[in-house]
């Protein structure tokens, strides 16, 4: 924070004697800054020496200043310091600021379902949070070395192609199509701040206020809140243990158009389901024949535990519907806001020109770092790394589980992803559950956050990233300790 600094001139000169004295002017100064909250209760005021320099008068003029304010109660000194008095009440000046709301109309359309971002965690709480990864173990050397390199580069630094630094393009191009089975190019790869920032993107340029989007329930609420914010109509369709249901959309455009169907096929969130073979061929068919964008979110390829990945709708997709969302959130971390989004040529083409209208191009510096850190393969290298670490991770949770709240939840282990959905007894009370859980010492999400509609729904989903193997089980000790009365 900058250092408080005098906030006006004193009158002095030939008409001086009309005016204040001087160490007066100074004391109201001051009081007049107490008041506006520029100076607040335990603030230090300047040396006397240090402010009569400051300002050209002698010191004896700030120290009369001083005792004035001191004498009526407004700072206080201790240890040769002077400061605003911490017993001060909040002046109505500083209260009227902090609880005046706009001067216009603050409507948000469609932000009824937005959730304000996430708060601190407090230290003693455990958090197992939907999957994030576990941000001690970045590696923060590797990227502070590449991210040096990529400021020395001046042309990066300037204005620059708004479908993003075109390196990390062609290596993400290179990934998708080494790893993930998609056949792009760098000119069908648009880097953005998060996949957020890429659905955000098409959906502030696809979509028109009205048109139906069919999203997965349970599901992700940060999608909806997007999809919502352009004004869509959102068409909540059920998932099961294969994933997204497709005979309801078939239903659904008996009705009517559907512009666009929000998916999660490899790992559902937050069931990490994997979507079945026969239901991403009858919705790849279903979309091409009614025109309609598939949004294929696949925000957690790389940890597939067993097996191979399996290859995202994108990469069986002749008809061009699919537009793919990535991210580098889960292999590195959600801070860096480095996304991306794969689609037809002409779709990235106008995407990227209709950014240079909002943020313009992202940070290419950022961008480079991560370009460098995927030709190099360190990234790759990470992220088996991490997928091994994640993988004992999963099996100390499902261990920690079955041992110490065996018959009140089941689960199976899914093949992927960085998260345990959970069935729990419906005997329990599982908001309820969560609430004790918290005065324990653990945050769970429960089923209701992911309910289209908000209803209970006996389901938690259990993050296992971010804490490692003795946490995960000092977490679910204390989540059996929670456990409500059956
Ligand atoms: C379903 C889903 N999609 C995408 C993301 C990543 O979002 P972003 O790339 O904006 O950080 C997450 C992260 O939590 C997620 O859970």
């Amino acid at each position: 924070m900058r250092p408080w600094t005098f906030p006006v001139a004193l009158q002095t000169g030939p008409e001086a004697g009309t005016r204040h004295p001087l160490f007066q002017q100074i004391a109201q100064a001051i009081r007049g800054d107490v008041r506006r909250g520029r100076l607040r209760p335990g603030d230090a005021l300047p040396g006397s020496r240090s402010l009569a320099q400051t300002l050209g008068v002698h010191r004896n003029t700030v120290l009369a200043a001083y005792r004035e304010l001191e004498a009526e109660g407004w700072t206080a000194s201790a240890q040769r310091t002077t400061r605003v008095a911490s017993d001060l009440p909040e002046t109505p000046a500083r209260k009227a600021r902090r609880e005046q709301g706009p001067g216009f109309d603050l409507e948000l359309p469609g932000s009824a379902l937005a959730r304000p971002g996430l708060r601190e965690t407090p230290p003693h709480l455990l958090l197992f949070g939907g999957g994030l990864p576990d941000l001690r173990l970045v590696p923060t050397d590797l990227l502070a070395r590449a991210y040096r390199r990529a400021l020395q580069a001046p042309s990066l630094l300037g204005y620059g192609d708004t479908r993003g630094e075109p390196r990390l393009r062609t290596a993400l191009a290179r990934l998708l199509s080494e790893m993930r089975g998609l056949a792009v190019t760098a000119e069908q790869v648009l880097v953005t701040s998060g996949s957020q920032g890429a659905l955000d993107l098409v959906a502030r340029n696809l979509l028109k206020p009205g048109d139906r989007v069919a999203v997965e329930d349970p599901g992700y609420p940060a999608a909806w809140a997007t999809l919502q914010a352009s004004g869509a109509a959102l068409l909540p369709l059920p998932v099961d243990g294969a994933g997204l249901q497709v005979e309801p959309l078939e239903a659904a455009l008996e009705e009517g158009p559907v512009r666009a169907v929000y998916l999660t096929p490899h790992h559902q969130f937050p069931t990490t389901v994997t979507m079945s073979a026969a239901r991403r061929l009858r919705l790849l068919d279903l979309a091409r024949r009614h025109r309609i964008a598939i949004l294929e979110d696949d925000y957690d390829n790389e940890f597939h535990f067993e097996g191979r990945p399996v290859l995202p709708l994108a990469s069986e997709d002749p008809g061009g519907v699919v537009i793919y969302l990535g991210t580098l959130s889960k292999i590195l971390a959600p801070g860096l806001r480095l996304g991306f989004m794969a689609g037809p040529q002409p779709l990235i083409e106008a995407l990227g020109a209709r950014r240079a209208a909002s943020e313009g191009q992202g940070d290419h510096a950022i961008q480079r770092m991560a370009a460098e850190l995927l030709e190099e393969g360190l990234l790759q290298r990470h992220a088996r790394k991490m997928r091994r670490i994640y993988l004992a991770r999963r099996g100390a949770l499902a261990s920690a589980l079955s041992e110490h709240l065996h018959g009140a939840v089941r689960f199976e282990v899914p093949p992927g992803g960085m998260s345990l959905w959970l069935q729990v007894d419906l005997q329990i009370d599982v908001d309820r559950w969560a609430q004790r859980a918290e005065k324990e010492g653990v945050a769970i999400y429960t089923g209701r956050r992911f309910d289209f509609l908000g209803r209970p729904r006996p389901n938690l989903r259990l993050g296992f990233s971010s804490l490692n193997e003795q946490e995960l089980d000092r977490a679910v000790r204390r989540l059996a300790r929670a456990l409500p009365g059956r």
